[in-house]
């Protein structure tokens, strides 16, 4: 059974999150001030392993005694989710009219009391928990009329990075739910008509991937979490290789009257600089670089005098797509000791160009050479 300490969970995000973790099996720690909505959450939980619901403050370090408390009498937490939070005086009024003991009670509920929350349990919280500290867009974006609550779930957020620096042993995340059809919606938009904001529901998977599945520490919007990543592009650079006669002079072509940086130099065999060239790189080499690229490459000289050079996400793939368009392979792939898994081929005869590296990156910080 994993265990779950939830805070304000009577009704929207945390309740919503509350009922799929009880589906889960989990068992679950909740609370809220109001002791009759958290009565009638406890009700929809029922599906719970355990639920034990504890009425009080966030803000006040009784309460969270007792969560510490209902935590070791479980058997100590698997996760600890941060979602009470208080949206202060409605309208919201601009900093410099803000009242300063209400930034002080909105700062005690969503900045001191997670974090204290956090203090109390950490004696049971398993290795590997989780932890989701609930903040919002208006953490991040100056929203005029917003600076007590957003400039809370600021503070909120880089307290979170920083517990997730001293405590590599945990997952800490920190997550915009997104806008969400609840009480305090309502209330940040007095009057107004919110009913096109999606229920919190739609908030709830991406959170239950983050305590369950494999994320690294960080900042989510719990919306976006199990949206696939965009491929890397199977080709992502590319290196034009010039065998050159006198370096020097070539050198001086592409760096002093064309003011192309080098991007690396090597001297060790023969002569080679990489000059950026924008989004590509024109590389220059003598006759001897030249020969030992193509040593390690193909094991002997080839000796062209321009090869394309492309780097790739995956070498092998590459290589075989390539080779099904007429390229032909001359050497195995080949680890070079600059970093690079590289191939050599040759390219069909249409083409005007002969020679073709494919290499891809295996060790970023390696010498770099095509
Ligand atoms: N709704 C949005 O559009 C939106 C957008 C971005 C971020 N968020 C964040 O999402 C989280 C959930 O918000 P929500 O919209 O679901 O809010 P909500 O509907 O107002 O629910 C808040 C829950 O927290 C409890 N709570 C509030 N203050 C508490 C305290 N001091 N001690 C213990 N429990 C307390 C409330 O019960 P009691 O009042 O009875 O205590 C209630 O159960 C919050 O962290 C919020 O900042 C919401």
């Amino acid at each position: 059974m994993k265990t779950a300490l939830i805070t304000g969970a009577s009704r929207g995000l945390g309740l919503a999150l509350a009922r799929e973790l009880a589906a889960q099996g989990w068992g679950l720690i909740i609370d809220a001030r109001g002791e009759e909505a958290l009565h009638a959450a406890k009700q929809q939980l029922a599906s719970a392993a355990r639920i034990v619901t504890i009425g009080g403050d966030v803000s006040r370090p009784e309460h969270r005694q007792q969560l510490a408390q209902a935590a070791a009498d479980l058997g100590g937490l698997d996760a600890v989710i941060n979602n009470a939070s208080v949206l202060g005086p409605s309208p919201q009024p601009n900093l410099l009219d803000y009242p300063l003991d209400e930034l002080e009670a909105v700062y005690k509920t969503n900045v001191i009391a997670p974090l204290a929350i956090l203090q109390a349990v950490k004696a049971r919280l398993h290795p590997d928990a989780r932890i989701i500290n609930i903040s919002s867009d208006a953490g991040i974006e100056p929203y005029a009329g917003w600076g007590g609550y957003g400039s809370s779930k600021a503070a909120l957020e880089q307290m979170s990075a920083i517990l997730a620096a001293e405590n590599p042993q945990w997952r800490v995340f920190w997550v915009d739910p997104g806008d969400m059809r609840t009480e305090m919606h309502q209330a940040a938009f007095p009057g107004e008509d919110i009913s096109d904001r999606p229920l919190p529901e739609v908030s709830v998977p991406g959170l239950v991937a983050l305590l369950s599945d494999d994320y690294p520490s960080g900042r989510y919007r719990a919306r976006t979490v199990l949206e696939p990543k965009p491929e890397a592009p199977p080709v992502n650079g590319l290196n034009l290789v010039l065998q050159v006669q006198d370096f020097e002079d070539a050198a001086d072509f592409f760096g002093k009257h064309l003011n192309l940086p080098i991007q690396k130099e090597w001297h060790d065999t023969g002569h080679g600089a990489l000059f950026s060239a924008g989004q590509a790189t024109i590389e220059i080499a003598d006759a001897a670089q030249i020969a030992e690229v193509d040593r390690v490459e193909v094991g002997h000289a080839v000796n062209d005098s321009i090869r394309l050079a492309l780097g790739v996400r995956d070498v092998h793939q590459a290589s075989t797509d390539v080779q099904a368009g007429g390229a032909e392979a001359l050497h195995a792939v080949v680890d070079t000791d600059w970093g690079h898994r590289n191939q050599r081929l040759s390219l069909p005869d249409n083409l005007p160009v002969k020679a073709l590296t494919l290499f891809q990156v295996i060790e970023p910080n390696g010498k770099d050479q095509s």
